[in-house]
């Protein structure tokens, strides 16, 4: 089993400084690069989108792992593959035809993720598990960062590690929310491969040993 990856949030980053932010993560023990994107539609907040992923590719050296917090994801798919996305997380939510928004971001040669929020229960994801490389579990309500971590994601990171364990399936877990030292190791714990952290890190006092800690933890 691997070790668990972090994945700082550039959604608390400063985006006066972003250049900054992104060598401080380049020089951490950070894992990869976490990127939300929001619309104003799907969830109450606009963050960014397609050209500010661009400028992050420019200085980032790290996979750099896109969350679309937005209603039709299939129209952008391949706009943030020419930006230089890594992984590609719809939500469930956002998809009538999962399935072949799936099957869309494979052929467009990245990697496939599906973010569940926090009342969707894992079950839906019975029928796709197999061909996906990344669960995203909602550990608060999309849209903002800062928020309370919310204690029902433990027993849904339990019941998804048994769906991919049974179901053979590859995919990794990776938990988004309120993420911290606290509850960081009880997510791993419970299965977590994957922790996303925005306040946490970059609100601290030392985002880079923060980060050292989170890797630890
Ligand atoms: C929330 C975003 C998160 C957010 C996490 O809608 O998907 O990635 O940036 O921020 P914190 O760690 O502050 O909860
Ligand atoms: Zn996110």
């Amino acid at each position: 089993m691997m070790s668990h990856l972090i994945a700082p949030s550039i959604l608390a980053a400063d985006f006066a400084n972003l250049q900054q932010d992104i060598e401080m993560i380049n020089n951490s023990e950070a894992d990869w690069f976490h990127i939300d994107v929001m619309d104003g539609v799907f969830v109450p907040n606009i963050s960014f989108g397609v050209p500010v992923l661009k400028a992050i590719k420019r200085h980032a050296k790290k996979i750099l792992d896109v969350h679309l917090m937005i209603v039709d994801p299939d129209r952008y798919i391949q706009d943030f593959k020419n930006a230089g996305a890594d992984i590609y997380t719809v939500h469930y939510e956002a998809c009538t035809h999962l399935h072949r928004t799936i099957q869309a971001i494979k052929e467009a040669g990245m990697q496939a993720g599906v973010s569940l929020n926090p009342h969707t229960p894992i079950a839906v994801l019975e029928d796709s598990i197999q061909d996906l490389d990344l669960v995203l579990i909602m550990s608060v309500n999309p849209g903002f960062g800062g928020q309370k971590f919310i204690e029902n994601t433990y027993k849904k990171v339990i019941q998804l590690r048994d769906l991919i364990d049974k179901s053979g399936s590859k995919a990794v877990i990776e938990i988004d929310g309120g993420v911290n030292a606290e509850n960081c190791p009880k997510l791993v714990t419970a299965g977590a491969d994957v922790l996303v952290a925005g306040s946490f890190v970059f609100k601290s006092d030392n985002p880079m040993e923060t980060i050292a800690k989170l890797k630890k933890g």
